[in-house]
């Protein structure tokens, strides 16, 4: 059956507008800040393949069912849920996958947003001259200047909040649209030059090595690295859901699935390949952890032609790459309030940006007064603080989870009908898709999670 609904927040222009916001979401902080440190963390190489192949038999796949599901409803992801559960003859209970998805939204901007703080004071720093020449000893005393005081963390993530408040008040057309247009094309130039740095230092291949060489890796490394399949693609908590939700009719979702997941995983890549081989040039830490690409690129900013300029202009378009996230990660709570609560975008965005920055604060003293304040869940996680607490729960628990209870919905729950007609895909593509919606990510996320709380031993 053919669904005729029409989202009340109105739609993307074209398919083109509708690619380069989900790239927009799915391109940012967790590219070239969180891929390269986690990979460094766990050993490279067989972290890097896990990863790989979770893009590719769970992440597109479960991006073709998330778009699905919005473009059906038309709603935010919490009345989308209702809507399609109704449609479908289902339980009303499946709202719950929207509130988790809501929630996972509210927890991962909290912190997303301090680390964008970050990035927005490079670019000062960077435009000072503070890079040149610097030595790996200079930038670890800039980084840890920063990160040991509350209160420029504090006021970076306060600027950050309200920038994505702006944009998400705006509206899809005009915020949202306008934001992406010429971004990623800039940001992957200067990825580029900075890899051509990397491969002046003569450990280039070091570095390349580092990441695609398997090695041994931990249960705990690979559930890492499932959860970032879902945390770099946006999927599990509803945000691509809510940008299918503004997707004309007869766009391809396939097509636009794969699309966004090559360039997602290339710039993630392209991070990892500028990355390593300095860190391997200075002797530094693979798994000097969060603040890894903060230590390690302005060294080849200080020491490139041009670096002052090329540097201030990556630390921008790194922003522009979070702030592209950040708006899609509070977009499904924004449109829930206008809906339910007949709230305008303004009120709503404000509500909600303040309630995400004060739970912020947790992970701006997780750096500096809270850093030793840890705690452990046995069989889950041992010694974490609260930012790296928050990290592990959004990114490693609730995204997998939401994802497999998508995949379950739109394999077991809705009928062929409705999702042979909502996809419209070539036969072979749909039983394809169908088929690792139905068995493989349920069976692999579900493996992962009792591999980790010991109940299995992979
Ligand atoms: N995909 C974003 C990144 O890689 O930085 C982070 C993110 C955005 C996660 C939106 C989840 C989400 F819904």
């Amino acid at each position: 059956m053919t669904t005729t609904r029409k989202s009340i927040h109105g739609q993307w222009s074209n398919r083109l507008v509708f690619i380069l916001a989900a790239t927009g979401s799915a391109v940012g902080l967790g590219n070239i800040w969180k891929f390269p440190y986690i990979a460094g963390e766990n050993g490279g190489g067989t972290f890097v393949l896990v990863y790989l192949v979770c893009i590719a038999l769970i992440g597109v796949p479960i991006m073709m069912a998330e778009t699905m599901i919005g473009r059906r409803g038309r709603q935010s992801p919490i009345n989308t849920m209702a809507a399609l559960a109704a449609d479908e003859g289902r339980s009303a209970g499946w709202v719950a996958l929207g509130w988790m998805g809501v929630i996972a939204g509210f927890l991962i901007l909290s912190y997303y947003s301090v680390i964008a703080g970050w990035a927005l004071s490079y670019i000062f720093r960077s435009a000072s001259g503070a890079f040149l020449n610097v030595t790996s000893n200079g930038i670890n005393s800039i980084f840890t200047n920063l990160v040991s005081d509350p209160e420029k963390l504090l006021a970076w993530h306060t600027i950050f909040m309200v920038m994505t408040m702006i944009v998400v008040a705006r509206g899809v057309k005009h915020g949202l649209e306008k934001a992406v247009r010429f971004l990623m094309p800039a940001l992957l130039a200067l990825l580029l030059m900075t890899v051509a740095y990397s491969m002046t230092t003569g450990y280039f291949m070091e570095g390349v090595r580092f990441l695609f060489t398997p090695g041994p890796i931990s249960g705990q490394g690979v559930l890492i690295a499932m959860g970032h399949a879902f945390f770099t693609l946006s999927l599990g908590m509803g945000a691509i859901m809510v940008y299918g939700s503004y997707l004309p009719r007869h766009t391809s979702i396939t097509q636009a699935s794969v699309l966004i997941a090559v360039s997602d995983t290339g710039v993630a890549l392209l991070a990892g390949m500028a990355i390593f081989p300095i860190v391997f040039a200075n002797g530094l830490e693979p798994g000097a952890g969060p603040g890894l690409i903060f230590k390690t690129l302005p060294i080849a900013f200080g020491h490139m032609e041009a670096g002052t300029m090329i540097g201030t202009a990556f630390f921008i378009l790194l922003v522009f790459a979070a702030w592209t996230s950040a708006i899609s990660l509070i977009e499904p709570a924004v449109a829930w309030m206008v809906e339910n609560r007949g709230m305008n975008r303004i009120y709503a965005s404000v509500y909600i940006g303040i309630f995400t920055w004060l739970i912020g604060i947790g992970s701006v003293l997780s750096f500096n007064l809270w850093a030793d304040h840890t705690w452990s869940v046995p069989f889950l996680f041992k010694d974490k603080n609260f930012f790296d607490t928050l990290d592990f729960v959004t990114a490693n628990l609730m995204l997998p989870l939401g994802g497999l209870f998508i995949a379950i919905f739109a394999a077991w729950m809705m009928k062929e009908s409705s999702t042979r007609d909502e996809l419209n895909t070539h036969n072979v593509v749909y039983r394809i898709w169908y088929f690792l919606v139905k068995y493989i990510t349920p069976i692999a996320v579900i493996v992962v999670f009792l591999n980790v709380i010991g109940v299995i031993e992979l």
